[in-house]
Formats: C-alpha cells, structure tokens, sequence
C-alpha cells in the first residue's frame, strides 16, 4: 500500500492509474478506522479497479468547542487495518498541506438540507464536510466515493454539491455497521466508559423500536418520534440533541411516513456526541 502524504504525490499516483485505464474509488475518513470504515473500503474494492483511503482529520469541519484535538489519531494501526483489506494507497496529508497559508476557498451547501439536523447543532460543520470531499475528490480523481448512512444527512450534502457543481463522481452510500449490542460503530465510541457505552445501546434500541412500530402500520411522524424520545429520556446517561424524522433524501417535513424517510437522532451520552439512523421504506427506495 502506498502512503502519500503531499497533494502532489496523490495527484501523480491518481494520474498513473489513470492512464493504465483504471476506475478510482475514494474512501473519505479521518481515520481511528473501524468495521464501519472497512466495509466502505471493502465495498470500493468491489466497484473499482483501485482503491484510494484517505485519512485526515480535517480540521475546517469541527467548530471551537468540539473535539477536534482530542479526536483519537493512530495512523500506524489505521495503516495495519487498510493493508488487510487490502487498499492500493493511502493519503494522510498534514493540514497545512491541505490547507496551505492563503487557502481562502470554501464550498457551501445552502439551504433545507444543511440548516437541519446536524446542520443546525453543529454550524459551518457540512461547509468544512463539503469543502474537503471537493479537495479529495479532484485531487483522487475518484470515479466513485463511499461514505457511510450513519452520517445520512452528509451523504445527501455530497450528493447535492456533486450534482450541482458539475462534479464527475458517483457517490454510493453503505449501510451502517453495528456492533453486536447494536451500537452503530464510530470512532467516537473509543471515548465512552464501559457503562456509558451499555447505556448506548438506547440510541439502537429505540430506533429499532420504531422501526417495528413503522413496520406494524404506525406511520404517524410525531407518533414514531414520541416513541424514540420516551425510550431515550429514560436512560440516565442520554441526553437528546435532537430526534427527527424527514422524507429521504430530501430531508424535507412530513406528516405521514408514506415514502422513504430518515428518522435521525443525535444524544449524548455523558460528554460523548453519537448520531445514528434508520431509513424507512416507503414505496420509494433508498440506494
Ligand atoms: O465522515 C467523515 O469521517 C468525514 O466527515 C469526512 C467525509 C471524511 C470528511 O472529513
């Protein structure tokens, strides 16, 4: 596996490939790698003839009280884990190289789609998102780009400044991975204690709760919601940031759960952030 560091570096590798007639596939990330990360890389190795990861915590997405210097960084194992699977080359630039003195470009997505959900809790976080997917996706030149439903809303920015920027790439988005309590895997569960990451468990559980009740004929929005909240409030160590379900992909306001919608949660559980999600079928498929 190779490991390139400079913008150069991956812009001469994605270029040899290219020229051997090869299709790229990029696997975003910021690294402290999981099974969540390793089914995206998995599911580049069975689209595309070569696989680039990148791993870089990047800072412009993360606002001044959030986790950006604590967010756990271990390249070597990331490299162990990537070489497994295996992937052809990694890129891990510094964020000076990313962002080199004068860099002064950034892309925004505008409207319903980002001022909700984790738009709403976490300002100019999909501005720093949609600015470094941009970055990596020219620099890789990726024919197609993986990101994980856990981060659905993201999925659905992506999409919409890849479609209205003229941008080249198909983006696929993988089904989210769970450990076996359920927990949805994330890099940010290495910072829950044994108890905290038991109580956990509530975020999985009640969107599962939903689900069935959605299965069994409940379509009603605050009905389903309701049923989420009440299953979190009554875990001590949760706290809700928010729970909300919209239409799919869309992100927009409904009612009635009649097409595909996304009912999304963000708690915390102690000082720990977590998001998860579940997509409910309607007539409309999701891909
Ligand atoms: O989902 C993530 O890990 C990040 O938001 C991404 C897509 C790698 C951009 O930094």
């Amino acid at each position: 596996m190779k490991i390139l560091r400079t913008r150069k570096e991956l812009r001469e590798f994605s270029r040899e490939q290219k020229e051997a007639g090869k299709t790229i596939g990029l696997v975003p990330t910021m690294g402290a790698l999981h099974e969540g990360h390793l089914a995206l890389m998995r599911a580049a190795c069975e689209k595309c003839d070569v696989v680039i990861a990148s791993v870089f915590v990047n800072p412009v997405q993360f606002g001044p009280n959030e986790d950006y210097d604590k967010y756990p960084r271990r390249f070597a194992e990331d490299c162990r884990l990537l070489e497994g699977i295996p992937v052809d080359a990694v890129f891990h630039p510094t964020p000076e190289e990313m962002y080199p003195e004068g860099y002064c470009t950034y892309v925004q997505v505008d409207g319903s789609i980002t001022n909700k959900l984790c738009g709403a809790q976490r300002p100019g976080h999909f501005r720093g998102v949609a600015t470094v997917v941009t970055k990596l996706i020219n620099l890789a030149r990726a024919d197609e780009a993986f990101f994980g439903q856990k981060d659905a809303q993201q999925v659905v920015v992506i999409r919409r400044f890849v479609e209205d920027l003229d941008i080249n790439v198909h983006i696929r988005m993988v089904p989210i991975v769970r450990e076996e309590s359920g927990l949805a895997r994330s890099s940010r569960n290495m910072y829950l204690s044994a108890e905290e990451k038991k109580a956990a468990c509530v975020l999985s559980g009640s969107l599962r709760e939903a689900k069935e009740a959605f299965e069994k004929g409940e379509t009603d929005v605050d009905i389903l919601k309701r049923l989420v909240s009440e299953r979190i409030e009554a875990e001590p160590l949760a706290s809700i940031d928010y729970v909300e379900l919209f239409s799919f992909p869309a992100l927009q306001p409904i009612r009635k759960v009649s097409e595909t919608a996304l009912l999304a949660i963000a708690v915390k559980i102690g000082k720990t952030r977590l998001i998860d999600n579940v997509i409910l079928e309607g007539s409309q498929k999701a891909s």
